[in-house]
C-alpha cells in the first residue's frame, strides 16, 4: 500500500508531481489554510504531513498524531510554527527548505529598502491622487543608499545575501549576529557590532533572525528609541520580532523615519491596522520567497524531505534542534 500524506495547501506542481508518484496524497483544496482541527485529525492517520507556515503544529497536535506519522515537511525555511522539540520527542523528523529562497528573500528585503528610501509607494499614490503637476525641486525627497549604513540583524544565509547586495550599492555594512566572528565576515566588508551600536549607527536596519524565544519582541520601544530619527526598519523575517504597537508609535511620533514590512503580527494584518495609515510605512503580504522559480524549488525540496522521511531515509534538509 502506498504511504498516505496530507499536503496542507495546493503547492506548485513541481512538488506535487513528486509526491503523487509515490504517495496517496490528500491535498487541501482551498485558498485558505485548513483549520487547526483538520490538521490535528489528518495526522492521526497519515504517514507524512507537508505543512506551510500557516499551520500551527504545536505540542498537543503532535501528541495526538498517530504512531505512523514519521515526518513533518515544512515548505518554508522558518519553522517557528512547529514545535520541533515535541516532534523530536515523538521520533517525528522535521524538514524545511533553506537556501533555495535566500536570493528571492534578499531581493525582496532590498526592494523594500530601495522603495522606502526613495519613497516609491508614496510616489505612486501621489500620481493616483492627481497631485503630479510638474517636476518639483523639493517634492518626495528620500535618502541615499550610497555611503549610508545598513545594519543587518542576523547574519545567516539571507542576512549575508542582503549584505552582498548592499555592498554593490556602496553601503557601509554593520551586523549583529553573536555566533559570527570577524574573520568570517570581513571578506564581505561587514563590521560586527553589538545590537546597541547597530541600532544607533544605522540608516537602514534589516532583520533576518529566526523567530524564537530570544528574538520575539527584540525590536521594542526601547530599541526603537536607540535608532536614528531618520532610520528605516525593514522586516522580512517574522512579524512578532517587532513590537508592532511600539513601531506604530515610534513612526508616528518621528522617533524613526519609517518602516517596510513583509511580515506582520498577526498575518494577515487587519485592514484597519494603524500602521497602514502611515505614508512612511510600506507593508507587503509576506511575499519574500514569492518568485515562480523559488516556489518551485521550495515545493520540490519539501516533497523530497517528505518522501525521504516516509521511507525512513535521511532528509535532504532536516531541522536539527
Ligand atoms: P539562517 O541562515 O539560519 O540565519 C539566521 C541568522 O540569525 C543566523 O546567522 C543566526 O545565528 C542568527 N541569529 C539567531 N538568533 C539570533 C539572535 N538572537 N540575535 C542575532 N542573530 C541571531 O536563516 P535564513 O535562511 O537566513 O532565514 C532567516 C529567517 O528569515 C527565517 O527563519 C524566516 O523566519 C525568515 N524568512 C522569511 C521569508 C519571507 O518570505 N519573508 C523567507 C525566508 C525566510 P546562528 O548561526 O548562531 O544560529
Ligand atoms: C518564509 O517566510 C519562510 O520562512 O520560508
Amino acid at each position: 500500500m502506498r504511504p498516505k500524506v496530507f499536503v496542507s495547501r495546493i503547492i506548485p506542481e513541481a512538488g506535487l508531481n513528486l509526491i503523487r508518484e509515490v504517495c496517496e496524497a490528500e491535498i487541501w483544496p482551498e485558498v485558505m489554510p485548513p483549520p487547526y482541527e483538520v490538521v490535528a485529525e489528518k495526522v492521526k492517520t497519515v504517514d507524512g504531513l507537508l505543512s506551510t507556515l500557516n499551520d500551527r503544529i504545536d505540542a498537543p497536535l503532535i501528541a495526538g498524531a498517530g504512531t505512523q506519522l514519521k515526518v513533518i515537511s515544512q515548505m518554508a525555511v522558518g519553522y517557528d510554527n512547529i514545535d520541533a522539540k515535541a516532534a523530536q520527542t515523538r521520533g517525528i523528523v522535521v524538514g524545511n527548505t533553506p537556501g533555495v529562497l535566500t536570493d528571492a528573500t534578499a531581493d525582496l528585503a532590498f526592494a523594500l529598502l530601495l522603495a522606502s528610501a526613495r519613497r516609491i509607494v508614496e510616489g505612486v499614490e501621489y500620481i493616483r491622487a492627481g497631485k503630479w503637476r510638474t517636476w518639483e525641486p523639493k517634492a518626495l525627497l528620500g535618502g541615499d543608499l550610497s555611503g549610508a549604513t545598513l545594519g543587518i540583524i542576523g547574519l545567516g544565509r539571507i542576512g549575508e545575501a542582503v549584505a552582498r547586495r548592499a555592498s554593490g550599492f556602496n553601503m557601509q555594512i554593520l551586523a549583529y549576529s553573536p555566533s559570527k566572528n570577524s574573520e568570517d565576515v570581513s571578506r564581505l566588508g561587514i563590521e560586527l557590532t553589538s545590537l546597541d551600536t547597530l541600532l544607533s549607527k544605522s540608516d537602514y536596519i534589516s532583520i533576518h533572525v529566526p523567530l524564537n524565544a530570544q528574538t520575539r519582541g527584540m525590536i521594542n520601544a526601547e530599541s526603537l528609541r536607540k535608532m536614528k530619527a531618520s532610520a528605516i526598519l525593514i522586516n522580512t523575517a517574522r512579524g512578532p520580532i517587532i513590537d508592532q504597537q511600539a513601531l506604530y508609535e515610534a513612526v508616528k511620533a518621528g522617533v524613526i523615519g519609517g518602516a517596510a514590512l513583509d511580515v506582520t503580527n498577526p498575518e494577515p494584518m487587519a485592514f484597519d491596522d494603524p500602521l497602514l495609515s502611515l505614508s512612511n510605512v510600506i507593508v507587503v503580504p509576506h511575499i519574500g520567497s514569492a518568485s515562480q522559480h523559488t516556489r518551485d524549488k521550495m515545493a520540490t525540496m519539501a516533497a523530497e524531505n517528505l518522501i525521504a522521511g516516509i521511507y525512513g531515509k535521511p532528509l535532504p534538509n532536516q531541522v536539527i534542534i
